[in-house]
């Protein structure tokens, strides 16, 4: 079984890219072999890194954050574009699970996600997130997925409005199921 934790790097109301992460859920809940984590990035709230705060010990969140990973086998991490760059949090929140030894990141696979209400869906974000991913050592899926005009995406029934674009996103979602699992079996063979 394939422990597929994911979340999305939101802390609004209505985020588009906590609609779209229920999406890939829901689609990876119907994928047999995988056991899906939902979790908010709400829950992992932390301070501004500081050594000097770390000299003091870790906040609960990032605990909590350090805990979730480690837990996962693999990891979907679904998020805005800010700046066309990472989320000033979601850096924050890497900086602090990066100082813990061994580095809960290392090894995991990861797939990259963004939900935009622009016409580029996030994407110089998604390149720009990859760099402190890989850093921290996560495996970080070379295929990534960005969602353009996200207010216009959904459909009612919650996937997306258009099922070409939906049926890519389920073909991905079981690409990077196939990942983890190979890479998963892998290090579990000490390979
Ligand atoms: C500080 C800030 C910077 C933003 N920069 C970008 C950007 O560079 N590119 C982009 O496509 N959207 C940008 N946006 C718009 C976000 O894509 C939009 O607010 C989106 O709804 C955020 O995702 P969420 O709905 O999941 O919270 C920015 C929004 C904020 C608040």
């Amino acid at each position: 079984m394939l422990k597929v934790m994911g979340f999305a790097a939101s802390l609004r109301e209505g985020s588009w890219n906590g609609k779209l992460w229920e999406v890939a859920a829901q689609a990876l809940d119907a994928m047999e072999g995988v056991a899906v984590e939902r979790r908010s990035f709400a829950e992992f709230e932390m301070p501004l890194y500081n050594p000097d705060l770390q000299a003091q010990g870790f906040p609960q969140g990032a605990d909590d954050f350090k805990e979730a990973i480690e837990a996962a086998d693999a990891l979907i991490v679904v998020t805005p574009e800010y700046n066309a760059s990472i989320p000033g949090y979601l850096k924050n929140a890497l900086d602090w699970v990066s100082r813990y030894r061994p580095v809960p990141l290392r090894g995991k696979p990861l797939l990259l996600m963004s939900a935009s209400p622009s016409m580029m869906g996030g994407n110089r974000g998604l390149w720009q997130t990859r760099i402190p991913l890989e850093a921290t050592g996560a495996v970080v899926s070379p295929r990534m997925f960005g969602l353009a005009q996200a207010h216009l995406a959904f459909a009612e029934d919650g996937g997306l409005a258009n099922a070409e674009l939906h049926e890519q996103l389920v073909e991905l979602l079981e690409e990077f199921v196939a990942f983890g699992q190979a890479l998963t079996s892998a290090q579990a063979r000490g390979q």
